[in-house]
């Protein structure tokens, strides 16, 4: 098949896609940056980033992004495209025309996997941000100290049945508006909110400015201490970078496999990313100098933000206001990236067995609110059971951001490099200077898997 001919050939079966095409460029940008931007930017990053460290870790994860996150995510979308299916289905479409084995769609296979797991502990920390707004509401951060605020979140997580309340809601939003489709909730969701988290976020940046510790929160961020580096810091490193871009969970295949042709890949990714690395930068400069200012403790884990910003909304001016809407936005964020996580498994579970949307939104949301409770439970009552000294919560987080993001990530980039030919990736992703199809195209090649399995033997041992 001639290049022209295939080309539109797949436009052809792309018009024949049941969940249609996003409506234009921008609202493709807008989607998948809501995708990418939420809970990783703003409630994980600064609390892996105080537990690691600080400064070496930045560097680390950012070396991650650039060098392997942008190049992954171009490929992730190009592989959606191309094979304009769910992850795993792209993957085997994709494999055959290759004349490779079918078995590759397993990656795409693992991605959905991924993804499903994530979004049963991603609904709980929404949960959290929705158990904040009445709270902020209500004025009770009014003259919070660190303790006091340590305490209103002990409390949160000591009540089972709040957090099972609230991870349900937000469970159920997020599967109410893809059973619906993604045009008009989330098209309109994304418009308007992301502008305006991003606004909130630089209000905060500019009340921390006044605490007097910004010079100290700059330091902790931004100069690295190497000895504060280990196998496993930048084996957490890598797999925020995947987390946060919301890679190899199949997101952003699913994503991929509604952009219209035409659009450029590569800018799109690169503008994807810039957006997410930003507002994890701005939000870890809003929280750091208010731990400092408080004398919080930087490491003190996943409550990091629920604790050190209640504190200072309940000392800005109009930080009642603020406050309600930071957590309304951090919410909507969250749901945009939910929203996203739940999206491949619902297109794998109806084209693989060609039931309906909505009976593939309640499979997977019942499975997913039965999973989500193991997660709360593991804060209260269950907090004793542990798999590997972790918690329930803490060994799905651990195990699916550190070791199944980057193994599917490992799969996917050895499939974009290796195993599509290069007039496919060439037509598909859209670059129109040689050189820099060339550098994306050896980079995916040798670089970015080469650095994926060199964490994992040394995470291993394989090093001493
Ligand atoms: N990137 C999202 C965040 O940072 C989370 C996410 C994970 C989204 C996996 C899509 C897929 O919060």
């Amino acid at each position: 098949m001639s290049q022209e001919s295939s080309a539109a050939g797949y436009a052809g079966s792309a018009s024949s896609v049941a969940h249609g095409l996003w409506s234009s460029r921008w609202v493709f940008i807008l989607a998948a940056t809501g995708s990418a931007v939420g809970l990783g930017n703003i409630w994980k990053f600064p609390y892996i980033t105080g537990a690691n460290g600080g400064g070496a870790f930045v560097l680390v994860y950012l070396a991650c992004i650039l060098v392997i996150g942008i190049p992954l995510l171009m490929a992730e979308v190009m592989i959606g495209r191309r094979g304009r299916k769910n992850p795993a289905g792209a993957m085997a479409a994709l494999a055959k025309r290759a004349g490779a084995s079918r078995h590759w769609r397993m990656v795409g296979g693992l991605a959905v996997l991924t993804g499903f797991l994530i979004l049963s502990f991603y609904a709980v920390v929404a949960g959290w941000a929705l158990a904040y707004i009445p709270a902020a509401l209500s004025g009770s951060f009014t003259g919070l100290t660190a303790e006091s605020s340590g305490a209103l979140f002990g409390e949160l997580l000591a009540d089972p049945l709040k957090l099972v309340l609230c991870a349900s809601l937000v469970l159920l939003a997020t599967l109410a508006i893809v059973a619906c489709g993604l045009h008009k909730g989330l098209e309109r969701a994304v418009r308007y909110l992301m502008p305006g988290l991003f606004i909130l976020l630089l209000i905060l940046v500019g009340y921390a400015a006044t605490t007097g510790y910004f010079g100290r929160a700059l330091e902790f961020l931004f100069v690295a201490d190497f000895s504060k580096l280990s196998g496993e810091t930048v084996l957490v490193a890598l797999g925020h970078a995947f987390f946060t871009l919301g890679l190899a969970s199949g997101a952003m295949m699913a994503y991929g496999a509604y952009l219209p042709e035409g659009t450029s890949i590569a800018k799109t990714s690169i503008l994807v990313a810039i957006a997410d690395t930003g507002v994890a930068l701005l939000a870890g400069l809003a929280i750091f100098p208010i731990v400092f200012a408080n004398g919080l403790e930087p490491g003190v884990g996943p409550g990091l933000v629920f604790v050190t910003l209640p504190i200072a909304f309940g000392q800005m001016p109009f930080g009642q206001l603020i406050g309600v809407l930071f957590f309304v936005m951090l919410l909507i964020a969250a749901l945009t990236s939910a929203i996203s996580i739940s999206e491949p498994s619902i297109a794998w579970l109806t084209e693989r067995f060609g039931i309906s949307r909505l009976k593939a939104v309640l499979t997977s949301g019942g499975v997913l609110w039965l999973l989500s409770l193991g997660s709360v439970l593991s804060f209260n009552v269950g907090a004793d059971f542990t798999l590997f000294g972790k918690t329930f919560f803490d060994s799905l987080d651990y195990l699916t951001t550190n070791w199944m993001m980057p193994l599917g990530g490992l799969g996917t980039v050895l499939f974009a490099g290796w195993v599509l030919q290069q007039t496919t990736q060439r037509e598909a992703i859209g670059i129109a200077s040689d050189r820099w199809f060339l550098i994306w195209r050896w980079v995916l090649r040798y670089p970015a898997p080469l650095a994926i399995m060199l964490v994992f033997l040394q995470v291993i041992g394989v090093f001493g």
